[in-house]
């Protein structure tokens, strides 16, 4: 699934967009004591709407990751797992089962509601990803939960003349599709592996919030440095076209764009709606088995 991009397919950018901040993370646990930094942390949830959060999860020691992800439950989201390295088990209450392996990712719409875990299918070597929470629109918060697994060999992708290496996860990025496309959020998450010495160019619309993760070496926005483990969020320009990404050294990044939805967010735990009476209410049915 990975197409061989001309010259004429790549994008131009005459306005890039620039670094307004960098942000390190919070190194927590979450599930059964699973060891991770959250990236996009609560106070982000407004800048970076409509994305809620950001989890990268690392390690080659069995017992920062073993415990997994027992039975827990979501509404009113999106949640996004993307694997790099690794086996995880997923399973839910409507009896849907699916292994996420290196490369795959998996979408989930929890929608009203849906009780799943996500569980390490083995007991040694390295576990490596990220999920990420995407919101839903007010109108869609209790629509039918679904999912759907997209393993490695059929994740839409590119290679651009200059030998970069492009996953597209989910939106359209030089023409190619990715493996899902929302309409109202209109989300772009692309995994960017850049050769060194090497640069990519992503359009962008203005309006757009967006921000990238870098996960192995170092990227150049035009006059700043994101390193590795960093989180850049990049300024809203209403004359800015898109993103020009640099490197000196072979650099990993994830860049991840979205339609804000300028709603309220309200969130408790794994539920997140738009009011406190709608958190109640998801926590009632959640308890009185209505999920
Ligand atoms: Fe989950």
């Amino acid at each position: 699934m990975t197409t061989k991009l001309n010259i004429s397919q790549t994008d131009q950018v005459a306005h890039p967009r620039s670094v307004e901040r960098l942000v390190s993370g919070m190194a927590t646990s979450d599930g059964a004591g699973v060891k991770l930094t959250r990236v996009l942390t609560q106070p982000l949830q407004r800048r970076l709407d409509p994305f809620l959060m950001l989890d990268a999860f690392l390690s080659d020691d069995p017992s920062d990751y073993i415990g997994g992800f027992p039975d827990h439950p979501h509404r009113g989201f999106e949640t996004v797992t993307y694997m790099i390295a690794g086996n995880l088990r997923h399973r839910d209450n409507a009896g849907h089962e699916g292994l996420l392996q290196n490369g795959g990712v998996q979408w989930m719409v929890a929608g009203r509601g849906i009780i799943h875990s996500e569980m390490p299918e083995q007991e040694e070597g390295r576990m490596e990803g990220f999920q990420l929470w995407l919101n839903l629109p007010a109108g869609e918060k209790m629509c039918p939960p679904w999912y759907r697994d997209t393993p490695a060999s059929e994740l839409p992708g590119f290679v651009t003349p200059e030998g970069v290496a492009v996953k597209v996860i989910a939106g359209v990025s030089h023409g190619v599709t990715g493996a899902e496309v929302r309409s109202r959020t209109a989300p772009l998450y692309l995994d960017i592996h850049l050769p060194a010495g090497q640069s990519f160019a992503q359009a962008l619309p203005a309006g757009h919030n967006a921000f990238i993760y870098v996960y192995r070496g170092e990227l150049r926005l035009g006059e700043s440095a994101v390193p590795e483990k960093k989180m850049a969020i990049l300024t809203n320009d209403a004359a800015a076209d898109g993103v020009v990404l640099k490197c000196n050294v072979a650099t990993r990044a994830l860049l991840i764009a979205g339609q804000p939805l300028n709603e309220p967010i309200a969130q408790h735990g794994p539920f997140v709606m738009n009011t406190q009476q709608e958190l109640y209410e998801a926590v009632n049915d959640y308890q009185n088995g209505r999920f």
